[in-house]
Order: C-alpha cells, then sequence, then structure tokens
C-alpha cells in the first residue's frame, strides 16, 4: 500500500464533474452535520451531536486545532506520499481509525451501523475500533471487515468473567488488540439527553454483545428474547467499572493481544500506563461526551507524546478535517482516530457515506502534505513543521 495517493480521490470528482456528476455527499464537515441533523431521528442526532454540561470541552476539542499552523515548505518535490503508519506490528495504509462509536448501528437508516463502518473499513483499509455497545454482535462486525484490521473496545463490566468472556470472543472473532475505555465507567452529565430522557442503551438499543454472551445469558432467569426489559436492568448493574491502577495487572492479563487504554490525557497517566506494560496510550476526553470544563484533548496531546516516550499514541477529539488529521500527526499522534463525521455519512449515505468521509479526510491530508512539502509523517514530526498561532 505505500505510495497510495489518497488525494487523487479530487480528481475522481473533478472528471465526474466533467461529466455532469456533483458529489452527492458532503464536501465540508458543516454540511455534513447539518444534514445529518436532518437525516436523523431527534433522539438519536441530540445523542450522537450532545456532549457533557454546556459543550465547552467538546467545542474548544475543534477550535484547539485553530491554535496550530503548518509552516509551507517549498520545492521538497512531494510528488508521493507515504502515509503509512506500522501499530503495534500492524502496517496501515494510513494513520486514520474508526473510533468507537456505540450506537452507531442507529445512525445508519437500516438500523446496522457497525456492520456498514466495518464494510467501509474494508473499503478503505481504515481500521475500525468496534465498540462494546453495538447493535450487531461483534462476531459479525469482524467477519465484515475484510482484510482491514479491527480493534475491540471494551467497557469493563464489574462482572470479570464477563470481562473475560468479552474480550475470549474478541480474539476468537480475530480482532488484532483490545481497547479499554476508562473514562466512562459511569455516564457525564448530558444535557441534550437528559432533556428528553433519552439514554438509548435503557431502551435496549446496543446491547448485542451482552444478550449473545454466554457469561451474560447465565446471570439472566429468562432469556433476554422471553424478558428484554430484566436483561437491560441486568446490563445497567453490571455495565461499569471503576477501575484503579490496581486492576491494569488483571486488564493486562485478559490477552495476548495489544492493549491500549483509552481516555488518557496526563503525563503521569501515561507513565503508570507504561509501567503496567500497555502497548499503546490513547489521547482522548472522549469528545467532550463525558466531563465539560475539560482541556481540549489536542492540548494534552503533546504531553501524553513526551511521557508515551515512543510508545504508539492514539488521538481523538475534535478531528473535523484533514488539516486537523495532519496537525495531530505533526504533534505526535502515531493514528488519528475519527468519531462524529463517520456517524454523519453513515446517517447520510450508509456504507458510501463512510467510505466517502473517510477518503475525503485522506485526500485532504494527503493534498496538504504535497502542497506544503511534507511527504511523510517524520518530516510533519521534525522541529519547525508546526507553530502556534
Ligand atoms: C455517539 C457516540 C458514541 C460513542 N461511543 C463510544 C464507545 O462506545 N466507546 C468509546 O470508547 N468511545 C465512544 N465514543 C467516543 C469516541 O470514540 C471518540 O472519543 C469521540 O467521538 C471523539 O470526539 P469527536 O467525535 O468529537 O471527534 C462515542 C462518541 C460518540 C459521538
Amino acid at each position: 500500500m505505500a505510495g497510495q495517493q489518497f488525494g487523487d480521490y479530487q480528481n475522481e470528482i473533478y472528471f465526474d464533474g466533467l461529466f455532469g456528476v456533483q458529489p452527492t455527499l458532503p464536501m465540508t464537515f458543516a454540511d455534513l452535520e447539518t444534514r445529518a441533523r436532518a437525516a436523523l431521528s431527534p433522539s438519536v442526532w441530540s445523542y450522537v451531536a450532545g456532549g457533557a454540561g454546556d459543550e465547552r470541552t467538546q467545542r474548544a476539542n475543534v477550535s484547539a486545532f485553530e491554535g496550530w499552523g503548518l509552516v509551507p515548505r517549498m520545492m521538497v518535490g512531494a510528488r508521493q506520499r507515504d502515509l503509512t503508519v506500522d501499530l503495534f506490528g500492524l502496517r496501515l495504509p494510513s494513520p486514520l481509525f474508526l473510533a468507537p462509536i456505540g450506537v452507531i448501528g442507529l445512525c445508519a437508516q437500516d438500523g446496522h451501523g457497525d456492520l456498514a463502518a466495518a464494510r467501509a473499513a474494508a473499503r478503505t483499509g481504515v481500521p475500525m475500533v468496534a465498540s462494546t455497545l453495538s447493535v450487531d454482535p461483534m462476531e459479525q462486525v469482524a467477519d465484515r471487515l475484510g482484510d482491514t484490521p479491527g480493534l475491540f473496545q471494551l467497557y469493563t463490566p464489574t462482572d470479570r468473567a464477563l470481562a473475560e468472556s468479552l474480550v475470549r470472543r474478541a480474539e476468537a472473532a480475530g480482532f488484532r488488540g483490545i481497547v479499554i475505555t476508562l473514562d466512562t465507567w459511569l455516564t457525564g452529565w448530558r444535557p441534550r439527553d437528559l432533556a428528553t430522557g433519552n439514554f438509548p442503551q435503557l431502551r435496549g438499543h446496543a446491547l448485542a454483545n451482552y444478550t449473545s454472551d454466554p457469561v451474560f445469558r447465565a446471570r439472566l432467569a429468562k432469556t433476554p428474547e422471553e424478558d428484554p426489559r430484566a436483561a437491560v436492568l441486568e446490563w445497567a448493574g453490571v455495565f461499569g467499572n471503576p477501575l484503579t491502577w490496581d486492576d491494569l495487572p488483571w486488564l493486562r492479563s485478559l490477552t495476548d493481544l495489544p492493549l491500549v487504554l483509552k481516555g488518557i490525557c496526563h503525563p503521569e497517566d501515561v507513565r503508570r500506563a507504561r509501567d503496567g506494560g500497555v502497548d499503546a496510550v490513547y489521547c482522548s476526553n472522549h469528545g467532550g461526551r463525558q466531563a465539560d470544563g475539560g482541556l481540549p484533548a489536542l492540548d494534552a496531546l503533546p504531553g501524553v507524546v513526551e511521557a508515551a516516550d515512543g510508545l504508539p499514541v492514539l488521538f481523538d477529539s475534535g478531528v473535523r478535517t484533514g488539516a486537523d488529521v495532519v496537525k495531530a500527526l505533526a504533534l505526535g499522534a502515531t493514528a488519528v482516530g475519527v468519531g462524529r463525521p463517520y456517524a454523519y455519512g453513515l446517517a447520510l449515505g450508509g456504507e458510501d457515506g463512510v467510505v466517502h468521509v473517510l477518503r475525503s479526510l485522506l485526500a485532504e491530508a494527503d493534498l496538504l502534505m504535497a502542497v506544503d512539502g511534507y511527504p511523510a509523517l517524520a518530516d510533519l514530526r521534525a522541529d519547525g513543521a508546526l507553530r502556534r498561532l
């Protein structure tokens, strides 16, 4: 895949234009957001677009990218760009990945968005981090990934046997790593959803990984098919484990697959994760959905990268454009996660909508590296490539 030129996507669009074929999907994030809002039901829209508190952190995640600028370099002849990355032994065609989105299933018009996102990953080579909270069970999601690697994101339940069962299933399904999300053992204060008393999982949505799990089913007096309400209540009781660092040896012992901790923003937490033998840290504030009043995730990234000291750093929160992807890479991220934009692409165009969003982000990033004279990711990370505005 080395040397694949993502920027060529624009030629396809311009050449189609010569024959009177206009893109049906949006070319800007603003347009994507506006049209997705109209396409989604009000409750799904509020759940996906909303965040914690006054959503200041959510907005700051996005505006933080405006605080940095890339310095153009000329006469570099960056005819070929190389966006390939190595992530704990996975050779990836680009540094982009699909961040885990529980209820992505509900964003698709057919209600099977997890499968559509996986098929989009298969088509683009962009890895998918599949959420614990999915409409279709993880085995079916993994099946749709083709040759593209997937990682399984674990919300660690309080029942250790259930956690182990979910991880065993992820291994058996062929996932290539386990991402443990640390910042969501309970739900942050989300006024938009509170205003309508709407929490999708409590309505029985996106619980397929639980209801298909033998350990979870063994906890129930009646099967989830016989008594769905009891299954939801059981889920609510077992979902969130307020982990401490004392649990890390156990988490590490769960699998030989690469282990990633998601939600890490403080350098001291990076060091503890490193000491505990994780394979990567994932700098994120959950897109501002969990805690308001926090730093934008991008501002935490340089400190995380420094403390990681060579350990891979995944990053998300606020990525909306190819320029954002490039800036996160220049600040040291090994791989960059796209979140809400692909949910919106899915809402508008299903699998094709996700492919369009991913190809657009990659094309813009690639063309920016060409125009600004940074042909490889290592060039972006060199001193002086990025400046504070
Ligand atoms: C609707 C929605 C559901 C999410 N569900 C999960 C999840 O199940 N697991 C997880 O680790 N993160 C989840 N996230 C957080 C994303 O992985 C990612 O951190 C976030 O979307 C990044 O912010 P951005 O979308 O504003 O760029 C979710 C995000 C959204 C928008």
